[in-house]
This record gives structure tokens, C-alpha cells and sequence, in this order.
């Protein structure tokens, strides 16, 4: 569960930095409220809430309209502006209750609340438990948007205005109200509720298929950021699995599909102008764009993931060692590395770019092929995959995407709601 927060809080950068310093704020805040009143929840699954309450408007902005998403996100640091400009009818609330219900470890009442997160507590029908808890998160994305709003530089005005826009939100009960005011009063709390720090000391862990879950869902974060790139992290781990399947063991099929799912994490730190840039890139952004590899060690080691981390870095690496970051050689690169190398170069010749277009699976083929020959791709592991190519194995597509995040069930639901 920690790795999860990590890694989720390691995509508070670029276009996320606000979102995601407000996620972790309303995070801290609502688990804070919810132990000064009382409520029964477990405190982790109020944090987890906390953290994952406004999910759903990336998904909404991203999905809807990506000019306005991508615009908004970058430049507005007042997300209440965000949320007024991209989700006036607040479907982000039953989207982020969506994403939340269908990761296994969250429990039925803290995802329940995510859906009353913006409503008032008077018309919240649920039972009490729930609708107090919504109403903490409430409480908390309150201070959370007064604070960065403000928080420039913290300053007298920036708490009284935190203090203000609570007493003036109508829509807190009285007993939550007053929970907030008297938190926002004593300064340890305060600064431990707004810092960047993630006090989640959580030492409950999640099991493989969960932990895979929540993966996907930083994965599926990260690939959001760019049209191009909407479907890469899924499509290298399902065909990274496949060919897992055929040359390995289970055991590792479910390890390979993880760490495939980590390997790009870094990228989140890669500018968009650089992923979306029309020519070729010059050697300075080249530098920048291969840095993506060293963030993703950095990420995945914070997170403690060290068990993944070389495999999911080893993805720019080649037989010959030509590759990057390390420039190792056969010698040192195993069969999880080999099968990652060719999932990644086979998925992103299939999908577009900003210089070219999404090439044929037979295409792609050649291109991998010709690696092979060069010996810097594996020959066993391309075999797999033309093979299962030639079987009719189905490539990946987004709304398959979507079904792994929202469930099979929701998905037609969902886009219906995100294009409502
Ligand atoms: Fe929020
Ligand atoms: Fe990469
Ligand atoms: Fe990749």
C-alpha cells in the first residue's frame, strides 16, 4: 500500500504538480478530521480515499477534450477552476468513486464517500458514517484549494483565508466545521497537513493482483498525459505478459506484467513539448528524453520497489550494449529484460507519433526484426511474438484500457458520463 501512495505522489510533477499536491493534502486532512471526530473508518482507507477523490477528473478532462485538459492542468494553479471549467456537472466525483470501487483494497463506505465530495452534507441521503466522511473530504479539499490558492508564500492572509473559506462553506456539518478550524489552528498540524511530505505508515500490504491494480491505475495516469502515448503502458505489459507466458512461468508472467507496467513511470517528468515535438529531437532533448529511464529508478527505488526496478529500467538497454542509461550487454540482461525490450520497441512502433504514423503489426515486425539481426534484440523473443502475432493475438486498444480501470461493467457507463 505505501509503494502505491508512493508511486501515485511521484506524478505530482509537470502538468500534475497541483493535483497532486492537493490530492495529498485532502489525503492528510481528511484522515486527520475523520480521527478528531471519531469516525470508525480505518485511517489508511481514509487516506486512500483522500488521495484518490479527484482521479476521475483527469479522466474526464483527458478523455473529453485533451486541448482543454492539457491547458488547464498546466496553467491553472486554482483547481476549483479546473473543476468548474471541465466538469460543471461534477461527474468527476462518480468517476473517481468508479476507479476507487474497483481497486479491491479500498472498502465500500470510503469509496462511497468519494461520490458526496462536492454535495452538502444536508443532502447526502447515505448513512451517517459515509456522509461524514464525504463531508471530511469536503472539508479538506476546501482547505486544501484555499491554501494553494495562496500559498506562495504562507502568510497571515493565506490562513485566514483558509479559516474563511471553511466557515463560509455551507455545505460542512457543524461538527466537521469545527474540526477543521480548530486543525488549521494548531501549527503542528498544520504544517504536517500541507507539507509534501506523505506520512503514510501504512505497513499493510497488497496482494500481487491488487498491487497490479493499482499500478495500472498510476500507469494509466501517466499514459493520460499524451494522446500518443494513451495506450504504451498497457500495451507493453499485455504483450510483455503474452510472450512471459509462453517462455516462462506464471510466477513470472504476473511479476513481468508489474514491472512492465512500472517501466515508463519516469517519463511523467519528460516536458510534453519533447513527447509531442514534430521533427526529430535534437541532442540536448534527446539527453532529456532518455533522463526518463533514470527518473523511473528513482521512482520505483523511493518506492521501495527495488524487485522491479531493474527489469522496468533495463527497457533501453541493448544486446550489444548500445543501449541507455548503463549500456550493458548480454552478458547482463536476462530473459524479463529481453522480453521487455522487444513489448516496448514492437508497442510504440504500432502506436502514432507525433513524427510518423502508427505503423501495421506487420510492419513493426520487420523494424523489430532488423533489430534482431543487428543483435540488439533478443531472436527467441521475437520468434514468440511473431508467432503469437501471426495467431491473431489481439493488440491492445484504450477502451480495454478503460475496462481495466474502471471495470468491465462501468465502462460504457463511464464514457458516457465523461462525454455527458
Ligand atoms: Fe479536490
Ligand atoms: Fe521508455
Ligand atoms: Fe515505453
Amino acid at each position: 500500500m505505501k509503494a502505491f501512495v508512493e508511486l501515485f505522489v511521484s506524478l505530482g510533477v509537470q502538468e500534475y504538480k497541483n493535483l497532486i499536491a492537493h490530492s495529498l493534502q485532502v489525503a492528510k486532512i481528511s484522515r486527520h478530521l475523520a480521527q478528531s471526530l471519531g469516525l470508525a473508518h480505518h485511517p489508511d482507507q481514509v487516506y486512500l480515499a483522500g488521495l484518490l477523490h479527484d482521479v476521475g477528473l483527469i479522466f474526464k478532462a483527458s478523455i473529453e477534450n485533451y486541448e482543454v485538459f492539457i491547458d488547464a492542468f498546466r496553467n491553472i494553479p486554482d483547481l476549483e477552476k479546473i473543476v468548474l471549467a471541465l466538469d460543471r456537472k461534477n461527474k468527476h466525483s462518480f468517476l473517481s468513486h468508479t476507479v476507487a470501487s474497483h481497486l479491491d483494497f479500498l472498502n465500500v463506505d470510503c469509496t462511497r464517500a468519494l461520490l458526496y465530495h462536492h454535495t452538502s452534507f444536508d443532502e447526502i441521503s447515505d448513512e451517517e458514517g459515509v456522509a461524514l466522511l464525504a463531508n471530511c473530504i469536503k472539508a479538506a479539499d476546501t482547505i486544501s484549494l484555499a491554501f494553494l490558492r495562496n500559498a506562495e508564500i504562507f502568510s497571515e492572509a493565506t490562513l485566514k483565508s483558509m479559516i474563511q473559506s471553511v466557515e463560509k462553506d455551507t455545505g460542512l456539518n457543524q461538527e466537521v466545521r469545527e474540526a477543521a478550524i480548530d486543525s488549521l489552528k494548531d501549527v503542528r498540524v498544520l504544517l504536517d497537513l500541507l507539507g509534501s511530505e506523505t506520512h503514510f505508515k501504512s505497513d499493510a500490504e497488497l496482494s500481487c493482483a491488487n498491487f497490479e491494480k493499482a499500478a495500472k491505475l498510476v500507469a494509466a495516469l501517466l499514459d493520460l498525459r499524451s494522446p500518443y502515448t494513451r495506450i504504451h503502458t498497457f500495451s507493453v505489459a499485455r504483450i510483455a505478459k503474452q510472450l512471459t507466458s509462453e517462455l516462462m512461468t506464471e510466477i513470472d508472467r504476473r511479476f513481468m506484467g508489474i514491472a512492465a507496467l512500472l517501466h515508463d513511470l519516469g517519463k511523467i517528468t519528460t516536458p510534453l513539448e519533447i513527447l509531442h515535438k514534430r521533427g526529430s529531437l535534437n541532442e540536448i532533448e534527446t539527453i532529456v528524453m532518455r533522463t526518463h529511464v533514470v527518473m523511473t529508478e528513482k521512482i520505483l527505488s523511493k518506492s521501495g520497489l527495488q524487485s522491479f526496478c531493474k527489469v522496468s529500467t533495463s527497457h533501453h538497454e541493448r544486446l550489444d550494449g548500445s543501449g541507455y542509461p548503463y549500456g550493458i550487454d548480454k552478458s547482463q540482461i536476462n530473459m524479463y529484460m529481453r522480453i521487455l525490450q522487444i513489448s516496448d520497441v514492437f508497442s510504440a512502433l504500432t502506436e502514432e507519433r507525433p513524427y510518423r504514423k502508427a505503423m501495421s503489426p506487420s510492419e513493426a515486425l520487420k523494424v523489430v526484426e532488423e533489430q534482431v539481426n543487428l543483435g540488439k534484440l533478443d531472436g527467441t523473443v521475437f520468434e514468440k511474438l511473431k508467432q503469437s502475432i501471426e495467431n491473431g493475438f489481439n493488440l491492445e486498444t484504450f477502451s480495454h484500457v478503460l475496462e481495466d480501470i474502471f471495470g468491465p461493467d462501468l465502462t460504457s457507463l463511464v464514457l458516457r458520463e465523461i462525454n455527458d
